[in-house]
Order: C-alpha cells, then sequence, then structure tokens
C-alpha cells in the first residue's frame, strides 16, 4: 500500500491516499495554491474541447452560510436516514464505515466553515444530461489530486443537489449555468490515509459479463 504520510507527488501514491477530508481547518488557504488546484481542473478532458465548464470560487461566508442550509437540509431529510440504515460498502470494515457517518455528520455541521469552495459548474442552454457530467466531473476529480497532492483536503460533494433550485440560487448561479458539485477546501486536521476499496477481481471481467479477467 502507498505511503499515505510523505508529501510526495507520485501520482500512483496520490490517487491511492485522495481520500475524502472532511475535517478542515477554517484558517485561510493562499490563491496561489486554489489557482494551481483550477489550472489542474482545467488540464482535463471534456467533450470536443468545447470547455463549457465554469468553477465559481467561493469565500464569502454568507453565501457558502446560505447553501450549507440546503445542505444540511439533505442530510436531515435524506442522506442521515440512508446512512443510517446501509451496511458498511466493498473494503470497508464497520468501524470505518462508522468513522464516516461521524466524518460526514461533522461536514455537514461546517460545511461553510471550509476557508475555500469551488462549485463546478458546465455552461450550456440545454438541460443536463450525462455527457455534461462526464464533461465536468473529469476536472473535478484533477482538482481533488491537485489539491491532495498540496496537502490540502476536499471531499467531493453533491448532496446540495437535492435542493439544486434554491441552492444554485443562493449561489448566484445565472440561468443556463448549472452546479455539479462543491469542493470544500482547506487544511486537513487528519491525516491523509488509504482508500478502503473492494478487489478489483469483484468489479472486472473479460469479453464476457462476470468472466474473470486473468490479468489481475
Ligand atoms: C457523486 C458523488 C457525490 C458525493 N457527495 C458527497 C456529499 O454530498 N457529501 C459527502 O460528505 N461526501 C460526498 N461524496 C464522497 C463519497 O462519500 C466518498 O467519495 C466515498 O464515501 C468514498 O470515500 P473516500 O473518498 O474517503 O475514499 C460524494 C462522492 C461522489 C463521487
Amino acid at each position: 500500500m502507498a505511503d499515505t504520510t510523505s508529501g510526495g507527488t507520485d501520482v500512483f501514491e496520490i490517487m491511492h491516499t485522495t481520500r475524502s477530508m472532511r475535517r478542515l481547518r477554517p484558517d485561510p488557504v493562499p490563491d496561489e495554491l486554489i489557482r494551481k488546484i483550477l489550472q489542474a481542473g482545467a488540464c482535463a478532458a471534456n467533450g470536443g474541447n468545447t470547455q463549457r465548464w465554469r468553477f465559481l470560487v467561493v469565500k464569502d461566508p454568507a453565501i457558502k452560510k446560505a447553501v450549507a442550509a440546503y445542505y444540511k437540509r439533505a442530510f436531515q431529510e435524506v442522506v442521515g436516514p440512508r446512512y443510517r440504515s446501509s451496511p458498511p460498502p466493498p473494503g470497508v470494515s464497520p468501524e470505518r464505515y462508522q468513522r464516516q457517518h461521524s466524518a460526514v455528520e461533522y461536514l455537514t455541521e461546517h460545511f461553510h466553515e471550509a476557508p475555500v469552495w469551488i462549485v463546478a459548474c458546465i455552461e450550456d442552454a440545454a438541460p443536463p444530461t450525462r455527457w455534461s457530467g462526464a464533461s465536468v466531473y473529469p476536472a473535478v476529480q484533477n482538482m481533488l489530486l491537485a489539491a491532495r497532492a498540496l496537502g490540502l483536503g476536499s471531499t467531493l460533494t453533491t448532496r446540495h443537489l437535492l435542493h439544486e433550485k434554491e441552492a444554485e440560487a443562493a449561489l448566484g448561479l445565472p440561468p443556463g449555468v448549472h452546479s455539479y458539485a462543491i469542493l470544500p477546501i482547506g487544511w486537513p486536521m487528519g491525516r491523509f490515509g488509504p482508500v478502503g476499496r473492494g478487489a478489483l477481481a469483484d468489479i472486472v471481467y473479460q469479453d464476457r459479463w462476470g468472466q474473470p479477467y486473468p490479468g489481475l
């Protein structure tokens, strides 16, 4: 398993340790680092290289608070009950899953305290489709990896979309612009650790669905 504590930039180490960091310090993050993260995002693949992505950097406490209220409401209405009744996912022990629950609750309460948010959007008159998502999530993943490489914590969040209209109004998005993720970014309180995932053998097939891929 990758070394989870060093500040190295080996891409495999970074990928193996880019887990959701939900406990963040409110201390400011230099714009130079945010710029690097945004630049990494804008390197990503996107359909036809049309680059319809737009990134809203939010630092204004009032805006974050207004959106965070919908994020919290969605937890109370949907996400909390779902978490409480679901088993641990593949590759995750019950204890680790419990820690995840606590971290999810923590972020729910402290979402607005992350010093910087990057809201990943697509500007397109047409209604959002699977293709629109496919043209922004590679950028989102690049930004998560870049943040990790810089020692900054983040989490891909989409829960505000359960109250999409209200949250996007609070973000001040103009017509034709939709949000796909909010990345709260800050210095992590804890350490980066390995991600918990199931075995490849359970999810990879060769030629025919269900037929094992012998290359593992
Ligand atoms: C589409 C998507 C939406 C997500 N939305 C949220 C969210 O709203 N809040 C949150 O705390 N985590 C969210 N996550 C993070 C996942 O819960 C997390 O990636 C998963 O539990 C694996 O944990 P890890 O990132 O620590 O390895 C989201 C992840 C994805 C890919």
